[in-house]
């Protein structure tokens, strides 16, 4: 696979951004945003959303999986995540796992306000990934 243009990582890093400013993080005050690329071209985006019932909380990148699959996607090809840090953070093992099902071999970029950037496959992220 040969991974998305220039121009879409910035379209993914853009919209990541956009869309960690929605963010519902009162409780934890970790902001985050993520950008999926589907199959398709399109890109669906995603904040943290959390709950007073903590266990409720649902991540960024997860909500950003499931906004592109109810547009209709079934394959994603990249995601970004992006978190106003000084260094990256990479996908919890939940969205990993979430991820893998439409993307088992997507490319995952790790941006924040530091110069860092993280870039990996998501099959290095979660080596033997649970399937049926
Ligand atoms: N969070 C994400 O949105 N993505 C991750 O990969 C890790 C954690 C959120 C969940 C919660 O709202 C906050 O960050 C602190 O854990």
């Amino acid at each position: 696979m040969t991974g998305p243009t220039d121009a879409q990582w910035a379209a993914l890093a853009a919209s990541a951004r956009r869309a960690c400013g929605n963010t519902w993080s009162p409780y934890s005050r970790f902001p985050v945003g993520a950008a999926v690329l589907a199959g398709d071209g399109a890109v669906a985006a995603g904040c943290n959303v959390e709950n007073a019932s903590s266990g409720l909380t649902v991540c960024a990148e997860r909500v950003a999986v499931f906004r592109a699959v109810a547009e209709g996607a079934r394959a994603i090809d990249a995601l970004v995540v992006y978190t106003p840090t000084a260094e990256p953070v990479t996908p919890c093992g939940a969205c990993r796992q979430v991820l893998a099902e439409f993307g088992p071999d997507a490319a995952v970029r790790c941006i924040c306000d530091g110069e860092r950037v993280l870039d990996y496959r998501l099959s290095d992220l979660l080596p033997h990934a649970f399937s049926l």
